[in-house]
């Protein structure tokens, strides 16, 4: 049997999350629950992905456009037994099927394949796993002989059953025949009046249809996000899995717990990066470059041997070799800086290029600029690139220094080795090789005399 059908289980109301965003588009690393979901489902290559949500939830569907996904109504939530069978109209007869559930994000490739793999050919695996604290979950039920006899929802469980540690993960393999012969069975007779997937079990079990079971070595792969705190706690996993990846790929981090990963990061070797640093959409660090404390980097490409120091915010940059950053710079997107540049502290950079070996260090605002090399921009300078309609661009050539406190009013051109005096106010182009200064002349006025109290 070759076709493989994944389920995905999403209609629950989530009400324990006490939140108006659909439980499943909450996130964990930056990403819907669902769409971790989804993704490992893909890497399954199933024949399809069949999604159940409830009839009001054109805000998911809207979130995974981009996947070709089979979405599954199911109006009323009257159980997990019940949400399946509404997908089974879309599976073909002879089929494998594997159930997921929306909100156990962290389920592995690995982990899924093996449960496919021991899956007996007209029977039924199921992934379990042994939890200190089994509250609120279902309890697995086995013989003398060791084999599974039922499953025993926490609220339906005598005490005895309660103190039973192996508990369902709600994951399981089987076959759309046997979904289709038992499903329509089920019954509502029990604690939370719902059509429990889990009593197939004990009618498999009572037909000798085989169950095997496999047991999650990995915890954390099947712990499910009920509430906020299930939330947070299943955050710091998965980030603590990631900042475990890079190090043992050689990065030399501060302190784990302290540094997100909301996307992608690669690194080169000897990258070092100190506490509270949060990454967002995909980021490259180059080899032996330093990320101080507490910066935020989105969708940035930085070369080797750069510094970023304190408190920078950096989005949609690429930085080359050498440069060097903050503190508290703000690199906005669209942004190139060249070998050896810098951008110092309260620097706002958008849409603009800085040259080899150019300097803003201090107090700008550099925006739809192009800076050449070797330039200097003095502390304060300002970029006047909004007119109130459009935006302009500024050209700075090479080797120009622009003096402190200056205004460009753009669309300008500062000429090749041009020199601005400071404070100036420059509304037309500046020649190259030059000393242009554009602000009232200073005068002195004599017989001046300050005026006294009383
Ligand atoms: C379920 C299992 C339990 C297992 C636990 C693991 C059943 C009856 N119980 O309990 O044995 O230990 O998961 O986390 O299966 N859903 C629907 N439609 C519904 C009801 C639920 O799509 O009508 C979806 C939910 O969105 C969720 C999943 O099914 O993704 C599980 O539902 P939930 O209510 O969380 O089941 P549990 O009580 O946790
Ligand atoms: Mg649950």
């Amino acid at each position: 049997m070759n076709l493989l059908h994944i389920i995905i289980l999403a209609a629950g109301k989530g009400s324990r999350m006490h939140s108006s965003v659909p439980k499943v588009l909450h996130t964990l690393g930056g990403k819907p629950l669902l769409e971790h979901v989804i993704q490992t489902a893909q890497n399954l290559h199933p024949k399809k992905i069949h999604v159940v949500c409830s009839d009001n939830s054109t805000s998911i569907r809207e979130c995974f456009n981009q996947y070709d996904i089979n979405w599954v109504e199911q109006t009323k939530q009257l159980g997990t037994g019940h949400a399946v069978i509404q997908a089974l109209p879309f599976i073909e007869q002879a089929s494998q099927v594997l159930i997921l559930y929306g909100d156990v994000p962290l389920i592995s490739t690995t982990t899924l394949e093996q449960l496919i793999e021991d899956m007996p050919a007209e029977g039924l695996s199921l992934l379990t796993a042994k939890f200190s604290d089994p509250t609120g979950l279902g309890r697995i039920i086995r013989d003398n002989l060791g084999a599974i006899t039922a499953i025993v929802e926490h609220k339906d469980a005598s005490p005895l059953q309660q103190d039973i540690k192996e508990i369902n993960s709600g994951i399981l393999a089987t076959t759309s025949k046997i979904l289709r012969n038992y499903l329509p069975r089920l019954h509502q007779h029990n604690a939370q009046g719902e059509y429990y997937l889990t009593d197939i079990i004990a009618m498999l079990h009572t037909d000798s249809i085989p169950v095997n079971c496999l047991l999650a070595i990995n915890p954390e792969e099947i712990a499910g996000v009920n509430d906020q705190k299930q939330l947070a706690k299943l955050e710091r996993q998965y980030q603590k899995n990631i900042a475990d990846n890079l190090m043992s790929q050689g990065l030399n981090l501060a302190d784990p717990t302290r540094f997100d990963v909301r996307g992608n990061l690669t690194i080169g070797s000897d990258v070092t990066i100190d506490i509270n640093v949060i990454i967002e959409g995909n980021v490259a660090i180059d080899t032996c470059t330093t990320i101080g404390p507490n910066n935020f980097l989105k969708n940035t490409r930085i070369g080797k041997n750069v510094t970023v120091k304190a408190s920078c915010v950096i989005e949609g940059a690429i930085i080359d070799d050498n440069c060097i950053i903050g503190p508290f710079a703000r690199i906005r997107p669209n942004s190139y800086l060249e070998s050896g540049s810098r951008v110092g502290n309260f620097v706002e950079v958008k849409n603009t290029k800085i040259g080899k070996n150019s300097k803003a260090s201090h107090l700008s605002y550099l925006g739809d600029t192009i800076i050449g090399n070797d330039v200097n921009i003095g502390a304060g300078t300002i970029t006047c690139n909004y007119d109130g309609v459009d935006k302009h661009q500024t050209i700075i050539e090479d080797l120009v220094f622009i003096g402190s406190n200056t205004a460009l009013i753009a669309p300008i051109k500062i000429g090749k080795g041009a020199m601005i005096g400071a404070g100036s106010v420059i509304a037309t182009d500046a020649p190259a090789d030059k000393l242009t200064v554009a602000r009232v002349k200073q005068i002195t006025i004599e017989n001046w005399s300050r005026k006294k109290k009383g």
